[in-house]
């Protein structure tokens, strides 16, 4: 494992967003593959956990911003229930991430910009499929590609109305540094009444 900087007190920034942002941008010097990879967790109205991997396309003040089918099943847990977390690790930086959040769609305007900067074949693959739904074959996907490819020949490929952004906008950050002999360093941020981050020391 690389040499790393223990996270202590003094090294806190008053942001945790600030510290997300240069772990990310350590996670993306090292060269490990996906390194915006998060999973994301939620539950709808009948309390079944469930996650998954997605990719962070958006860091700034407000929060963190991904991309996904909306009738997805993430999408209709998110629909019932907007807590979230989201979590990043990077085992060859001994960290980990903890994001406690609401999700809110992002605006169809900020979804259209995204989209709009993605592969057409991506596109056309966001058409094509119905995130989650069973299909018979590879060759039914296959076909449906074709056919949405056909459909928008020599046009620009809209964005699908169900597909589209979320922010995650972050009420509790956890940052997790290993240590030797299980001493890992581990602080907590939450907003307090005033609207000030508060980072707290936890027991690993
Ligand atoms: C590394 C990685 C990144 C992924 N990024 C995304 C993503 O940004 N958006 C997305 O919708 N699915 C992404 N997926 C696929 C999801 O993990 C998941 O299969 C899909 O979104 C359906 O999830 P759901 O049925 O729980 O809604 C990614 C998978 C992996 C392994």
């Amino acid at each position: 494992m690389a040499e790393l900087a223990a996270l202590t007190e003094e090294s806190l920034p008053p942001d945790p967003l600030a510290l997300l942002a240069a772990w990310l941008g350590d996670a993306e010097a090292s060269g490990i593959t996906n390194p915006n990879a998060m999973a994301l967790a939620t539950a709808g109205d009948d309390g079944r956990p469930s996650a998954r991997m997605v990719l962070l396309r958006g860091l700034s003040d407000d929060g963190l911003r991904f991309f996904t089918d909306q009738t997805s099943l993430k999408g209709r847990q998110l629909e019932q229930n907007p807590r979230a977390q989201l979590l990043f690790y990077w085992g060859e930086l001994g960290r980990q991430i903890l994001i406690h959040g609401q999700a809110e769609k992002l605006a169809g305007a900020e979804s259209d910009a995204y989209f709009q900067g993605r592969p057409r074949e991506s596109q056309v693959s966001a058409w094509a499929s119905e995130q989650g739904s069973v299909i018979a074959s590879r060759d039914e996907l296959l076909a449906r590609v074709k056919e949405v490819a056909e459909r928008f020949e020599g046009e620009e490929v809209p964005r699908p109305p169900d597909w589209g952004g979320y922010i995650v906008r972050p009420e509790a950050i956890e940052f997790w540094q290993a240590g030797e002999f299980r001493l890992h360093d581990r602080f907590v941020y939450r907003r307090d009444d005033g609207d000030h981050w508060v980072a707290e020391r936890l027991s690993p």
